[in-house]
């Protein structure tokens, strides 16, 4: 899955985009066109009345983009931002569709996730929706990306419109330097720092030779799973506690952790994925790493560790046992395997 972004109206592909909109579009016809009774007739006026919006309203501001997801041939998700005036790095997001067919799939949250790291990469920034105090399906959804309700009624930032029935929802990313846990902080042998999408090929060499790991857990490593993988969160959760960290030795990558600290509660990191490096592996470098880590986070105040590994992988589970973690008895499945849940006190 890759986050296309266009900046001008000659780039999209308009019939593929209101394939997207097909449904809403037919929806549409009695708002826009009350008189009208043939649907087809109806679903055409409604399209040219898009793409004139479109190619003569919404690419003619200055930062105006439209972030599409596509998957493969297909164009899964969509939304549109525009810069607020006069904020800093602020952003006002519309029109958020995930094809009906495609709809609690997961597609709509890869996209907010890919935007939002995109979106981070520039530095702290806030996004804002507005959303139908019906719409449950898009109240939860933004909830669940962690979006907080920040007005009621909602009030557009661009031209002032206050709407009764919506709700001003809110994101707001403080910066990778205002979160809470100090990456240099958790190791003393190695250089820790967050990756960018700029160590995607440095990563992507640690996680290819690494194939146990993915006969486990598929499918293979790629430049675009990883940079989802950068972007992923838990629910309800921001990129203000997402740390995916690389550790560096003689300015090389040695090893990879993504942690969310304060997750599922305040006391608890949550390790969503460990990889050393595999010339480094059987030597101990591994266990001595997770040992420093879970000194320092101790240290930090936090009581556990708690991470899943895939049923049946049996380097993941002899290394997380050997490390002291305990399975919890809890386990759940995925499409392709079974996870189960494992815990390291720290006191
Ligand atoms: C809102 C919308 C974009 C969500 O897209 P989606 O691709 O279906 O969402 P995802 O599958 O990524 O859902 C992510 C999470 O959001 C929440 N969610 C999404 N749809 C939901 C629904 N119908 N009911 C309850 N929760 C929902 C869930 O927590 C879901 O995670 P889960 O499936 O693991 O429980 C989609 O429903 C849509 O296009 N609706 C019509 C247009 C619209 O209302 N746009 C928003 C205008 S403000």
């Amino acid at each position: 899955m890759k986050l296309l972004r266009f900046e001008r109206f000659d780039d999209l592909d308009f019939p593929k985009l209101m394939e997207l909109y097909r449904e809403s579009n037919l929806e549409n016809i009695p708002y826009f066109f009350p008189e009208e009774t043939d649907r087809q007739r109806g679903l055409r006026a409604v399209e040219a009345g898009f793409r004139d919006y479109l190619e003569h309203g919404f690419f003619e501001e200055p930062g105006n983009r439209y972030y599409v997801l596509s998957d493969g041939e297909r164009w899964a998700s969509a939304i549109r931002l525009s810069p607020i005036p006069e904020r800093e790095r602020a952003w006002y997001a519309e029109a958020l569709e995930t094809a009906p067919t495609l709809r609690r799939q997961g597609y709509g949250r890869k996209l907010m996730e890919l935007l939002c790291f995109s979106l981070a990469q520039g530095g702290p920034f806030e996004l804002t929706d507005s959303v139908g105090k019906r719409n449950t399906a898009s109240l939860a959804f933004h909830e669940s990306l962690g979006f907080t309700v920040w007005q009621d009624p909602s009030r557009s930032p661009l031209d002032g419109e206050i709407n009764q029935r919506s709700l001003g929802l809110g994101y707001r990313f403080k910066g990778w330097e205002a979160q809470t846990v100090d990456p240099a902080l958790l190791s003393k042998r190695y250089k820790v720092r967050r990756l960018t999408e700029e160590d995607i090929p440095a990563l992507l060499a640690l996680c290819a030779d690494n194939p146990l790991y993915y006969r486990y857990c598929p499918p293979a490593p790629s430049a675009e799973s990883l940079l989802a993988d950068l972007a992923a969160l838990p629910p309800r959760r921001t990129l203000n506690d997402k740390y995916y960290l690389g550790f560096f030795e003689g300015g090389r990558l040695a090893a990879v952790l993504d942690m969310i600290p304060g997750f599922p509660k305040p006391e608890i990191v949550f390790w969503g994925f460990f990889m050393l490096r595999r010339d480094l592996q059987g030597q101990g470098r591994g266990s001595a790493l997770v040992s420093g880590l879970c000194s320092a986070l101790a240290a930090l105040g936090f009581r556990a560790v708690r991470l899943g590994w895939v049923r049946g992988n049996p380097q993941a589970e002899h290394f997380w046992k050997k490390n002291g973690f305990r399975e919890t008895g809890v386990s759940y499945e995925t499409g392709n395997y079974t996870v189960v849940v494992a815990q390291r006190e720290l006191a």
